[in-house]
């Protein structure tokens, strides 16, 4: 039987492509190190493991669309007391991971052909989502600053795409950058999508929300939330989205037939997880990770990687090299059993992403050795 149109148009997702074609290496035997992805270490905060085993003594029963009605209080009492979001539990929707918040408010915010700007380097799944909808990505570079002249340079479009932390620069937004782009929304009538899914992996700086401003609603934007980076459960699936009373009816509209709620034991999880504050030890953790790596690459005429002030990536340039980066990834997992992004799948070539925080210390050393030695032997100085 032929398959749609609409998805054969479509690709899988680069990322989980990659991830899945290591994970089929591994399951042959081989030994491959995995910075593709960033994939925790960490198990889920102990609070979470207790509030789940505690769930279990209880029914399981299906809940509301958008959330069980204490679990949507707590979430948003959580993001009026940290993120300074003025939103009521009604303004709260769970899902099964940011992605699916992302697919729904994408959805109902937007038809098809609409424009959504999003700056690349950029989080693949957003512009595979857009595609999936038939919205139109419309590709623009990080800027170094998100300056008023910059903001008015933009195209018009109906919605913008934030990660802020940004994955993967580990950019992350100052409060002055925020105040611009909110006067921005105003002026040009562009509504927003905000990922703040890294909001704690951050190292230097602070986060600042750009729905914390009393006329958020007004000004159309959708802050999306998700255990997956911030409390290392990827696997469980869980994550939020805060919007306008009628952005979340018309979400829950979409999603009832699709998964109903998410399952009442990942909603009991990440609850617990957003309560259960800052992941310090964690947070300790990727630092020295992230400074290990940097010291190994210090100094090479290469590559090139800033130090980022927040997230599980680092982002290193590797032009000098004159190798596309799609061949450097290939050739550094097929020799090397080293699995790394290319740029040109985050929309920018010349570029690989390393996740750095699976696996034990000595495995990313050993892998960053292998990244070192396999651009040595490729760099040809002029
Ligand atoms: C930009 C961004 N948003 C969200 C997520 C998390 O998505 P999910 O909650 O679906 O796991 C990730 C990846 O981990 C990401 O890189």
């Amino acid at each position: 039987m032929d398959i749609s149109r609409r998805i054969a148009r479509s690709q899988p997702l680069a990322t989980t492509a990659m991830h899945g074609r290591v994970d089929a290496m591994k399951a042959r035997g081989e030994d491959v190190i995995d910075f593709s992805i960033a994939i925790s270490h960490f198990q889920a905060p102990q609070t979470v493991l207790d509030a789940v085993r505690q769930s279990l003594h209880a029914p399981l029963p299906y809940t509301d669309v958008p959330g069980d009605a204490g679990i949507r209080a707590r979430l948003a009492a959580k993001v009026v007391e940290e993120n300074r979001i003025p939103a009521t539990p009604a303004e709260i929707l769970v899902t099964n991971g940011c992605k699916q918040a992302l697919y729904q408010a994408l959805y109902v915010m937007a038809d098809p052909g609409d424009a959504v700007i999003i700056f690349k380097p950029h989080w693949p799944a957003y512009v595979a989502t857009c595609r999936l909808l038939e919205l139109q990505p419309i590709l623009i570079d990080l800027p170094a600053e998100m300056s008023d002249a910059f903001l008015d340079s933009l195209p018009p479009a109906r919605i913008l795409i934030i990660n802020n932390p940004h994955n993967p620069t580990g950019a992350v937004l100052s409060g002055v950058e925020i105040d611009s782009i909110a006067a921005w929304l105003k002026r040009s009538g562009t509504r927003a999508i905000v990922d703040e899914s890294y909001e704690k992996l951050i190292f230097e700086g602070s986060h600042v929300s750009l729905a914390a401003r009393p006329d958020w609603r007004e000004l159309g934007i959708v802050s999306l939330y998700s255990a997956s980076q911030s409390y290392a459960m990827m696997g469980w699936r869980a994550g939020f989205a805060v919007a306008p009373a009628h952005i979340v009816k018309a979400m829950e509209t979409l999603q009832g037939p699709i998964t109903a709620a998410a399952p009442m034991l990942v909603q009991q999880a990440m609850a617990a997880a957003f309560e259960s504050g800052e992941p310090e030890a964690m947070l300790a953790d990727y630092r020295q990770r992230r400074d290990l790596v940097l010291d190994l690459a210090h100094g090479l005429p290469w590559l090139t990687m800033r130090r980022p002030a927040s997230g599980p990536y680092l982002w290193a340039d590797i032009a000098p090299l004159r190798m596309d980066a799609v061949q450097f990834s290939e050739q550094l997992l097929t020799r090397h059993r080293v699995a790394v992004m290319p740029g040109d799948a985050l929309g920018v070539p010349h570029h690989i992403r390393i996740g750095y925080i699976s696996d034990d210390v000595a495995t990313l050393r050993r892998g960053v050795q292998a990244i070192i030695g396999f651009g040595a032997s490729l760099y040809r100085p002029d």
